[in-house]
């Protein structure tokens, strides 16, 4: 398909789900509110033909920000009753710093944006005008990056923790299972809504259900207090993903702050922060023996040695050193890379875990392909960056703006479509993106 009728389906695909009140949904019925990382991305995708749409997408989301700095990752701006757990379940009003003015879920998500405002004046033909909005939310952002180092950062060592594997934002990836063994949550009664939208086969299992649901009533039950919920939640987990995303944003913000001026205390926190980070991401998630970062499980002190397409991440945020990038690259090209496979899986193929069709247990993903395709293109393998690039292009083309897709490519030619939601607003966004990129 040629570029420019992919980019004006990918346009027409943001501009059916963007909604009246100024944020866009990521997919009709099985995600009908604003997610945090979502929006994000999909501001990206807005910013190269609609920066107002951009800038309403910031804006309606940083304005459920909480007062302690804290940014939700679903913001419910209206009722609807297609999704499973929604705001009455979430209850943000117990803590005493949400906003009074709309309800939010009381977990996080990948904190994308300081390197997506970064983007918004890279791509902005008017500058001036990009720096007026800026000016006006950076300092939200900067407050969320405070919040994360102050509250997520237990030991004081750059890394901040996830309470809830919906923060990785990889819900049901294959890292978590061995922490579900140290839980034995109750059958909840509850009504799954995502499964009347997708195939079950597609989706995480009742069981895990319970665990995402265990958590967040735990939580609950300390009003959301980041203090009582480090101390006993069953999950606790410092990602490469979150921290090296983390790490980006504050390069993102420093950049920004340098070029808005006079900002020089809010520079040299970030700075700060940012060196202890990129030393401790090294030295505690790289694992040498698997050749890639892996997750650390804070709760039960121990590493978890699994490698996913977050375990490539940390290139985005240029923590590696030469020698450790080239043997991530060789590590994805062996183990992900194989000539009859799409980059980038989300879970090992060679792993026995590995599910084609679940969710983050093995399909490719558009928003983590981009991430590694920065990520490699940062460090010249130009070769790599251009095949997840290539990769992520022809699956939407030939299948369609969905959530997700077969890694193998034999399987995708039979399915012949996507999985999980369709007309996905990031698979749309990133598309642009991709398209722009020289
Ligand atoms: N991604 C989660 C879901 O599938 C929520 O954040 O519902």
């Amino acid at each position: 398909m040629a570029d420019k009728f992919l980019i004006d389906k990918a346009k027409t695909v943001l501009n059916q789900n963007f909604q009246k009140k100024g944020f866009t949904i990521p997919s009709k019925n099985l995600y009908p509110f604003q997610w945090k990382w979502d929006s994000g991305f999909i501001a990206i995708g807005f910013a190269h033909f609609d920066m107002e749409k951009a800038k309403k997408e910031i804006n309606s989301l940083l304005n459920a920000q909480w007062k302690n700095g804290f940014i939700p990752h679903i913001v419910f701006h209206t009722k609807n009753d297609s999704y499973f757990p929604g705001a009455d379940f979430h209850k943000s009003s117990l803590h005493p710093q949400s906003p009074a003015h709309i309800d939010t879920s009381g977990i996080t998500q990948p904190p994308v944006l300081g390197f997506v405002l970064e983007k918004l004046y890279n791509i902005a033909d008017d500058k001036e005008d990009v720096l007026n909005f800026l000016k006006n939310q950076i300092d939200k952002v900067y407050k969320n990056h405070k919040y994360f180092y102050s509250k997520r950062d237990i030991n004081n060592e750059g890394l901040v923790y996830i309470y809830h594997n919906w923060e990785s934002g990889t819900d049901n990836s294959p890292v978590w299972d061995d922490i579900w063994k140290t839980m034995n949550p109750p059958r909840y009664k509850f009504e799954r809504k995502d499964t009347t939208h997708v195939d079950y086969s597609q989706r995480p299992t009742d069981r895990e259900y319970d665990h995402y649901i265990d958590i967040i009533e735990l939580a609950k039950k300390f009003n959301y207090d980041d203090h009582k919920i480090a101390k006993h939640s069953p999950f606790l987990v410092q990602d490469p993903l979150f921290n090296s995303i983390l790490i980006r944003s504050n390069e993102s913000l420093i950049k920004l702050y340098k070029i808005l001026g006079g900002n020089e205390e809010k520079i040299k926190y970030l700075k700060s922060k940012n060196e202890k980070s990129l030393t401790s991401i090294n030295e505690k998630l790289y694992n040498s023996s698997i050749g890639a970062y892996s997750h650390f499980d804070l709760r039960n002190k121990k590493n978890i040695p699994l490698i996913c397409s977050s375990s490539f991440s940390p290139l985005f945020c240029g923590a590696p050193d030469f020698k450790k990038a080239q043997r991530l690259k060789n590590t994805l090209v062996e183990k992900f890379g194989k000539e009859d496979y799409y980059l980038c899986s989300s879970f090992d193929p060679e792993g026995i875990q590995h599910d084609q069709k679940k969710y983050w247990r093995g399909p490719v993903w558009i928003n983590l392909n981009w991430i590694l395709y920065q990520g490699f293109k940062r460090y010249k393998f130009k070769e790599t960056a251009k095949r997840i690039k290539n990769d992520s292009l022809e699956l939407v083309d030939k299948f369609g703006f969905y959530e997700y897709f077969n890694p193998s490519k034999e399987n995708s030619k039979k399915n012949n479509k996507g999985y999980g939601g369709e007309n996905f607003s990031w698979s749309a966004a990133l598309t642009i993106d991709f398209l722009h990129e020289k």
